[in-house]
C-alpha cells in the first residue's frame, strides 16, 4: 500500500504516467465516470481549505465513488482529545482513501504509520503539499510542454509556504530550470532548500525587488503571506502588501511567461491582471481535479482501458 506524504514520493518516471492519465481524464472523462463505483474517500480536514478538499471531492464524485469527512477539527474528536492515530485506525475502517490536512508538520505521515489505507498529505503546517505540487507540475507540463528548461521565479512568502517547498523540492529533480526567489528579507526561503539547491549543484538567485527580474522569467509563481503561521499581527500586517503584481509590473514581463497560484489570493494579484492570458490560476485549480482523480486511481490501483 501506497502513500502520498511528499512530491519525492514518485519517481519522475511515474510522475509522467501520473500526468499523462490526468491529460487522458482530461480528454474522456465520461471513459472514468465509473471507475472508483463503491469507493469512499475520506477528507480529514484539520485546517481551512476550499479548493484543496473540495477538488479531492469532486474528483472522487467524477470517479463515481463517494465522500464523506470533516471539514474542521472543532467538528471532530480532535477537539475530545483524540490523536490522528487513533483517528485514522477509526477512518481505516469506514472509508478507502484518504486525504489528511493538518497544521502540524509531519501529522499526516504519523497518521499515514498507523493505517490500514493509503493517505494523502493535503498540506502540512509549512511543510508541504504535495498534491498542489502535482497541480503545479500538470499546469506547467500542459502549458509549456515540457517540465525543465526554464526560470521560474517564486515569489512572496517562501519562508512558511508550503507549496512553494513542494514546489522546489519537486522541480530539483527536472533539467535545466533556474530558480529566482523573490521575497522580503523576512521571508526568505529557509535554508534546508537552498543547502539542497547547493548540494546537486542547482542555480538559484535571490532577490527582493520583483521588477529588476521579471524580464527573465519563463513561469512566475505568486503565493499570498500565509497569515496564519506568524506569530505577530504587526509583521504580518507589514508584510503582507510587499507585491502586488499590476498591469504596470506585467508590461515588463515576457509575452510567454504564465503566472501561477495556488490560491487563495488575497492582494497580491491585482484583478485586473486575471483577463490577461498568461494568468492562468484559475485553470491551475481545474487541472488540480484531473490530477487528483489520477492520484485516487493510482493510489487505489484501479485501472481503467
Ligand atoms: C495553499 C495551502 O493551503 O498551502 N492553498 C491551496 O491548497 N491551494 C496555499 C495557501 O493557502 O496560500
Amino acid at each position: 500500500m501506497r502513500h502520498l506524504m511528499n512530491p519525492l514520493d514518485f519517481s519522475v518516471e511515474e510522475l509522467d504516467q501520473l500526468f499523462d492519465l490526468a491529460n487522458d481524464i482530461e480528454k474522456n472523462m465520461p471513459k472514468y465516470a465509473k471507475s472508483c463505483e463503491g469507493k469512499k474517500l475520506a477528507t480529514c480536514f484539520y485546517e481551512p481549505s476550499t479548493r484543496t478538499r473540495l477538488s479531492f471531492e469532486a474528483a472522487m464524485l467524477n470517479l463515481g465513488g463517494s465522500v464523506l469527512g470533516f471539514s474542521d477539527a472543532g467538528s471532530s474528536s480532535a477537539a475530545k482529545g483524540e490523536s490522528v492515530s487513533d483517528t485514522i485506525r477509526i477512518i481505516s475502517c469506514y472509508a478507502d482513501i484518504c486525504a489528511m490536512r493538518h497544521p502540524k508538520e509531519g501529522a499526516p505521515m504519523v497518521a499515514a504509520s498507523k493505517s490500514k489505507i493509503p493517505v494523502i498529505n493535503a498540506g502540512d503546517g509549512g511543510h508541504q503539499h504535495p498534491t498542489q505540487t502535482l497541480t503545479d507540475l500538470l499546469t506547467i507540463r500542459s502549458l509549456k510542454g515540457r517540465l525543465g528548461g526554464f526560470t521560474i521565479g517564486l515569489c512572496g512568502d517562501l519562508k512558511f509556504g508550503r507549496t512553494v517547498h513542494s514546489l522546489i523540492n519537486a522541480l530539483s529533480r527536472y533539467q535545466d530550470i533556474t530558480f529566482i526567489f523573490i521575497s522580503p528579507e523576512e521571508l526568505r526561503v529557509p535554508d534546508y532548500i537552498t543547502e539542497m539547491l547547493t548540494e546537486k549543484g542547482i542555480a538559484y538567485q535571490e532577490v527582493i525587488r520583483l521588477e529588476e527580474v521579471m524580464p527573465k522569467l519563463d513561469l512566475l509563481y505568486m503565493t499570498r503571506v500565509q497569515k496564519e503561521r506568524f506569530f505577530n499581527e504587526e509583521d504580518y500586517i507589514r508584510l503582507k502588501d510587499f507585491y502586488i503584481l499590476t498591469k504596470e509590473k506585467m508590461e515588463l514581463a515576457p509575452k510567454d511567461m504564465l503566472i501561477l497560484h495556488p490560491l487563495p489570493r488575497v492582494n497580491e494579484i491585482s484583478v485586473e491582471i486575471d483577463d490577461d492570458e498568461r494568468a492562468v490560476y484559475f485553470k491551475q485549480a481545474q487541472y488540480g481535479v484531473y490530477v487528483r482523480m489520477a492520484l485516487i486511481l493510482t493510489l487505489l490501483e484501479i485501472h481503467v482501458d
